[in-house]
């Protein structure tokens, strides 16, 4: 797909097709995009959880209660590992949110390139993520996505609501 095309196409899906399964192929070269995404001194601070076991599903949906989100076959969420992280000299910043958002934002393409459906979700209740994947203190779930074939009556929405670029743009 051209670049171009498949930065219009990636959109945020809010309805999933529960019936169609999302193949492990499909989602190792996913996953595979987040693998190769930059971070800060190539430090990789992150983990990425597959989660497509019904029993683990229904315990993750809890934590964000939405009826799309519950139809989706698979749930892939981006964990950031504090203590692996990149940290500033200068002022003590780390880079891990950074790191985790870039993995999850080539991930999403990556889905979008293989025609499967995500969204980036954080209106998620983390303490319930935290319990239900047996996460570490320095380990925090930074964004989830689900992944799976929107349904058939879905239309994409094919445009991009964003401001103009002379009003995000400043030229020195
Ligand atoms: C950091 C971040 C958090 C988001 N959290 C949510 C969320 O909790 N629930 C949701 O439905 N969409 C969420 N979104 C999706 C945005 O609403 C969406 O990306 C934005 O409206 C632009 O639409 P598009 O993704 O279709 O281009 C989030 C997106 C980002 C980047």
């Amino acid at each position: 797909m051209e670049y171009r095309e498949l930065l219009v196409k990636r959109e945020s899906v809010r309805s999933y097709d529960p019936t169609k399964p999302v193949h492990r192929e499909v989602i190792e070269r996913i996953l595979e995009a987040g693998r190769l995404a930059p971070s800060a001194a190539n430090r990789q601070p992150w983990k990425f959880i597959v989660v497509t076991s019904k029993e683990l599903l229904e315990k993750i949906y809890r934590a964000y209660e939405r009826p799309w989100f519950h139809d989706a076959p698979v749930v892939l969420v981006v964990v950031g590992k504090k203590n692996e992280a990149w940290v500033r000299s200068y002022d003590g910043y780390c880079s891990v949110e950074t790191d985790a958002a870039i993995a999850m934002t080539a991930m999403l393409y990556a889905a979008a390139n293989e025609g499967v459906g995500s969204c980036w979700i954080s209106n998620f209740n983390p303490s319930i993520l935290r319990e239900v994947l047996h996460l570490s203190d320095s380990e925090e779930v930074y964004a989830i996505t689900p992944l799976g074939y929107p349904k058939a009556d879905y239309t994409p929405k094919g445009m991009k609501e964003r401001k103009p670029l002379n009003d995000v743009v400043q030229w020195m």
